[in-house]
């Protein structure tokens, strides 16, 4: 949620910026602006609406300089505005703040600044930020940040200038994600890798309570007790197309053509020798016989994920394993323990649920082991076992590759825990282990198979309702199948366990209402049949998932999409690939703006 940006060099600060917010965009993306340091004054440019609003403002009436912050804004607190977006300043326009976060108690500290005759612009939680500076200002800006910060709470990552230090940058965080890219006579600050990459390869991580002073020459960071941090650099090992469309009118169409590469990636340094090493870590035999119940816990997409991760825990490693949302999880009465090992899922591995839900898990005494796409991210650092998946950055706001990583990144898990719990015959491990391989040929199958989906998609995008059905995992892709199609393409869309139509929802089948349902588990295709008929007898337009042996299917609906026979396990892998196709290609008919849907954001940073 939010993304900012902020450079010092001798280059023209206002072209990078909006170079970075390019790139940071899948952020936030409801207004934009940057504060720009000219001659001695700090100068300042920001729009409700696309980062594309306010590149043309800046063609029109140019800002130069060499440092300064830019922010794209995904609203919270006040509705979008040019007033309510970034950069905030004080009233004496010395400083100006990017934020990316919220302040939770910025209602008592706007009141107290009130009373001290502040006056409010904004109807931000952020601009409590520049008059905090204004009111503790020692003289010295990086004591002056430090005393601010204690005095904040929530969430925030933040980029700040000050005129009296027109050669520095103050970056600072706590639970919102913060790199510093490392320059040859420049710097920068982003809240992503993607938005300085084009000028270098070399970070640092800024950690929570770090405060980082950083000049065109000279980076500082110390903790905000003043103890000084000496960190590593990371070297970012992809490049800048790995984030760039490469030739697809879409970043999500990008993304699902890159999942058999996503998943062979994500496998491949987990196969040795026709076993299972993970890697990255150990799990002993020992610690596994300890664990008496899984908490998977994650949102959205990666929470779909998630409940195919129990499947194969429980079904291998016999372990009990509860699945959650993150949002929900904490106000309930989890039982953990330190026999409790919690799995959270993240492609961003910055959701701020899934962290706080880490947090509580930890504070219990389990172990938590972090599924993520992101090297450095807040979740993967606070987690005691990381499995990357290695999906390559997933700029998309709908989530594609993340997902079928995920998936098989939990069967993996899942495997691993049964081998070294005896729950499961070498030989079975290994038969399933040659099946997850055959998942990336089987995926470019799905793919090369896009003009039947276009056409079903051409049929489906003047429906104002769609459902979903399938029964054990097929239940859950239905459930991700809905998600993409609605948040895509804002079709109004459920995800049914097939078997729980006929207690109420059924009510809803008329005459033509498109009903996607899979069918792809052998030991329950007799009953989706049944099931199927129960829609089709009420006028449903049935589009079918099923295995290719299944054509005795046809009969019953009135499309079929076929995927390539796999075990039943792993079919969610395939079978979800023509349902993140179907969505693009609705909202493609409907003209929606698919990579940044509206209402979202990418990387979803608060609670
Ligand atoms: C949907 C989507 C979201 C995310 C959710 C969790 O396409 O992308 O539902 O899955 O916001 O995000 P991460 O995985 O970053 O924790």
């Amino acid at each position: 949620m939010c993304g900012i940006v902020g450079y010092v060099g001798n280059k023209n600060a206002t072209d990078i910026l909006i170079e970075g917010l390019e790139k940071l965009e899948y952020r936030g993306y409801d207004s934009a602006g940057v504060a720009v340091l000219k001659e001695k004054n700090i100068e300042l440019r920001k729009y409700k609406g696309r980062l594309s609003v306010l590149k043309e403002n800046l063609q029109k009436d140019k800002i130069e300089g060499n440092l300064g912050i830019g922010h794209t804004r995904w609203a919270t607190h006040g509705e979008p505005s040019d007033i309510n977006s970034h950069p905030h300043m004080n009233s004496g326009s010395a400083i100006a703040v990017v934020h990316n976060g919220i302040i939770e108690n910025y209602l008592t500290l706007r009141e107290e600044l009130i009373n001290k005759g502040y006056e409010f612009l904004s109807e931000t939680d952020t601009e409590v930020i520049p008059h905090l500076i204004d009111y503790y200002y020692t003289g010295d800006i990086v004591e002056t940040v430090k005393i601010v910060v204690s005095k904040l709470e929530g969430s925030y990552a933040l980029g700040i200038i000050d005129k009296n230090n027109p050669d520095t940058i103050i970056a600072v965080r706590k639970d919102s994600p913060l790199i510093i890219g490392i320059g040859e006579g420049e710097n920068f600050i982003a809240s992503d890798i993607p938005a300085i990459l084009k000028y270098t390869r070399k970070v640092y991580i800024l950690e929570d309570g770090e405060i980082a002073v950083i000049t065109r020459n000279n980076i500082d960071i110390m903790k905000t007790d003043g103890t000084r941090v000496k960190k590593g650099i990371y070297d970012v090992n992809w490049n800048l197309e790995a984030a760039e469309k490469g030739g697809y009118d879409h970043f999500m169409l990008k993304e699902i053509y890159e999942q058999p590469k996503a998943i062979k990636d994500t496998i491949s340094p987990r196969y040795k020798d026709g076993s299972i090493n993970i890697g990255e870590f150990d799990l002993s035999k020992e610690y596994i016989d300890s664990v008496n119940k899984i908490y998977i816990v994650a949102c959205g997409t990666a929470y779909h994920a998630g409940l195919l991760g129990k499947m194969f825990i429980e079904k291998y490693a016999k372990i009990p394993v509860v699945v959650d949302v993150a949002s929900e999880f904490r106000y309930g009465s989890p039982f953990i323990d330190e026999n409790t090992l919690m799995i959270v899922v993240s492609q961003s591995g910055e959701t701020a649920d899934t962290l706080a839900a880490l947090r509580l898990a930890k504070e219990r005494g389990a172990k938590v082991m972090a599924v993520t796409n992101v090297v450095g991210s807040s979740i993967s650092r606070e987690s005691d076992y990381v499995f990357y998946t290695w999906a390559g950055p997933e700029i998309a706001v709908a989530s594609t590759k993340a997902y079928t990583t995920q998936l098989v990144s939990l069967a993996l898990i899942g495997i691993d825990m049964a081998l070294k719990k005896g729950t499961i015959e070498e030989t079975e491990a290994h038969k399933i282990l040659e099946e997850i391989r055959k998942l990336p040929s089987q995926v470019e199958l799905v793919l090369k198979n896009v003009e039947d989906i276009k056409d079903i998609a051409s049929h489906v995008y003047k429906s104002k309702d769609v459902f979903f059905i399938g029964r054990g995992i097929d239940y859950y892709v239905s459930m991700e199948g809905s998600l993409k199609l609605k948040e895509v393409s804002y079709t109004h869309s459920e995800a049914m366990a097939a078997g729980e139509l006929k207690h109420g929802t059924l009510a809803l089948i008329d005459e033509g209402i498109p009903v996607i349902a899979l069918a792809t588990q052998d030991k329950l295709f007799d009953k989706m049949i049944s099931n199927i008929k129960e829609v089709k007898s009420r006028g449903a337009y049935v589009i079918a998932i099923a295995k290719e042996n299944n054509e005795k299917i046809e009969k019953t609906v009135d499309k079929v999409i076929y995927i390539s026979e796999a075990i039943d396990e792993l079919t969610a892998v395939i079978s979800v690939v023509p349902l993140q196709l179907l969505a693009y290609y609705v909202a493609l008919n409907r003209g929606c703006d698919i990579d940044k849907p509206k209402n979202l954001a990418k990387s979803v940073t608060v609670e």
